[in-house]
């Protein structure tokens, strides 16, 4: 390609490209990534003490997440990403083609995030009712009747941990096929925000994410720290 055509092609998808994934989704995203990656290394090392600040970190993630799929940018909304029967049917007829104009989470993706969602809810619940027997507890364990302490700290560390590593492992070998087989990028959109079109002429709602919106996360984010303050220190 020559120089001219590869300017030229390059100032077109600069022209297309849409804003998919706002601010407050990527930072969710890799704040995410960083906690639990310090979960399971406090976990392993014993480091009790920051497993469980780390605990209440994903746990304002998790809130701040639940009200941003509600009032958040365009594609980060749940509505745009819940798998209805006919979001079903569209992918199974067109499989390739199941988000219409290649932006926002394919339906795999989509069923992934839900899965993901709800075992890292079960996984910090669990937490919050697990009692070691020894030094550590969390804050609710001796407010819940003991037959359910012991069963979810059972749960807590021998079935959520694995359910959660396992999606979390087929979240990246998903990443990893898109971009090996399917030549298709998730990753880059998922740092600057923007993805290209696969159909640019069709019309493609951009997620908002001006200084309003983001201000405005920054305020649920906050309040999702005091929720979490309050879940988690009404024990002591
Ligand atoms: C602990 C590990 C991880 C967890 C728990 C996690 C979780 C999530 C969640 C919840 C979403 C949905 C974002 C939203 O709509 O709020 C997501 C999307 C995404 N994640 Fe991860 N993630 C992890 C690791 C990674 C890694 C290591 C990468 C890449 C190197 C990655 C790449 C992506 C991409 C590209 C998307 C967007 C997918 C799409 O375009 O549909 N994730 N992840």
């Amino acid at each position: 390609m020559s120089a001219g055509a590869f300017l030229h092609q390059k100032t077109s998808e600069l022209k297309h490209r849409v804003r998919v994934w706002d601010l407050p989704t990527r930072l969710f995203h890799w704040l995410l990534v960083a906690s639990i990656i310090g979960m399971f290394a406090s976990a392993y090392l014993g480091a009790l003490d920051w497993h469980m600040r780390l605990g209440c970190v994903v746990l304002v993630l998790l809130i701040f997440r639940l009200v941003w799929g509600l009032v958040g940018g365009h594609w980060s909304r749940f509505a745009q990403f819940a798998p209805t029967p006919r979001r079903i049917w569209r992918a199974l007829r067109r499989p390739a083609h199941d988000t219409e104009v290649g932006l926002g989470h394919s339906l795999p993706g989509a069923l992934s995030i839900w899965a993901m969602l709800l075992v890292l809810l079960a996984q910090v619940v669990s937490g919050l009712m697990s009692d070691d027997d020894i030094a550590y507890a969390g804050p609710w364990a001796q407010r819940v009747p003991e037959a359910l302490t012991a069963w979810m700290t059972d749960y807590h560390a021998h079935i959520g941990q694995w359910l959660l590593l396992g999606l979390v492992v087929l979240h990246g070998v998903a990443v990893l096929f898109y971009l090996l087989v399917r030549k298709e990028n998730l990753i880059s959109p998922m740092m600057h925000g923007d993805k290209l079109p696969t159909l640019t002429s069709s019309p493609c709602t951009p997620s908002r994410d001006d200084l309003l919106s983001r201000m405005l996360a920054l305020v649920l984010l906050l309040a999702s720290a005091a929720v979490t303050w309050w879940l988690t220190g009404f024990a002591a």
